[in-house]
């Protein structure tokens, strides 16, 4: 794929509920086509852990707010993985908790904090693909090309059980209340393509994307 070809792509957003498969499926589908990837949620994730580290209340948006005013969050996008630095600080290990993913809804539940997500985000220069909850329908409302994924309850609690090495259950009862949570941010873009990720493999999934895609964009492997 040429340069140009390439950077015609602009953003690519792939969004969908927890678990839906949607960062693997952003990662694959920019490495197929030679581009970074972006993952929305860790912005979400790095606020909730400088507000749990500064002890403070994640339902206080004001206080949320001023603790992002005062320390430097920074997503660094590649090609491979993401890297989130606080104040300098590599957090990338520290997002994916248990304790992040309890406070995380919450904290990205703030309008303040989601204009602020969606700035941070807008800066990064396209082309990208970038996976999230409203990547399609609101931070990038004029991106050439969108996908919904969406898999069920169950599947994506079995998925993310493998990932955190917990109970099923409690798994599948800590997703329902997130989903519940996370329900008005989790909108479609009307123009976004859907994929119904259940009966397919993660190959599958990244392969239906590419599939919609102009003609030879996946030409790099
Ligand atoms: O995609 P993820 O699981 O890393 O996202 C973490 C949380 O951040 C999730 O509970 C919802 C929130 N989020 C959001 O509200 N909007 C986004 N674009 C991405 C994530």
């Amino acid at each position: 794929m040429t340069r140009a070809a390439r950077a015609d792509l602009g953003v690519i957003t792939i969004d969908g509920p927890a678990a839906s498969g949607k960062s693997s499926v952003a990662r694959g589908v920019a490495h197929a086509l030679g581009v970074p990837f972006v993952s929305s949620g860790l912005l979400y994730r790095a606020a909730t852990l400088l507000v749990a580290r500064a002890g403070i209340d994640p339902g206080d948006e004001a206080a949320v707010m001023a603790a992002l005013a005062g320390h430097a969050v920074a997503l660094e996008p590649g090609t491979t993985a993401n890297r989130v630095r606080l104040d300098g600080e590599d957090v990338s290990d520290a997002l994916h908790t248990a304790a992040v993913d309890a406070g995380v809804s919450q904290v990205a539940a703030h309008p303040s904090v989601r204009a602020w997500v969606g700035e941070q985000l807008r800066r990064v220069p396209p082309p990208f693909a970038i996976d999230g909850r409203d990547m399609g329908s609101t931070v990038f409302p004029d991106a050439r090309h969108k996908f919904y994924l969406t898999a069920s309850l169950e599947e994506r609690a079995r998925r993310r059980a493998g990932e955190r090495d917990t109970d099923l259950a409690a798994v599948a009862a800590a997703m329902a209340r997130r989903d519940a949570l996370d329900a008005r941010q989790l909108a479609p873009a009307p123009d976004a393509h859907h994929i119904d990720t259940d009966a397919l493999d993660l190959d599958q999934v990244i392969e239906r994307v590419l599939e919609k895609l102009p003609a030879g964009a996946a030409s790099v492997p």
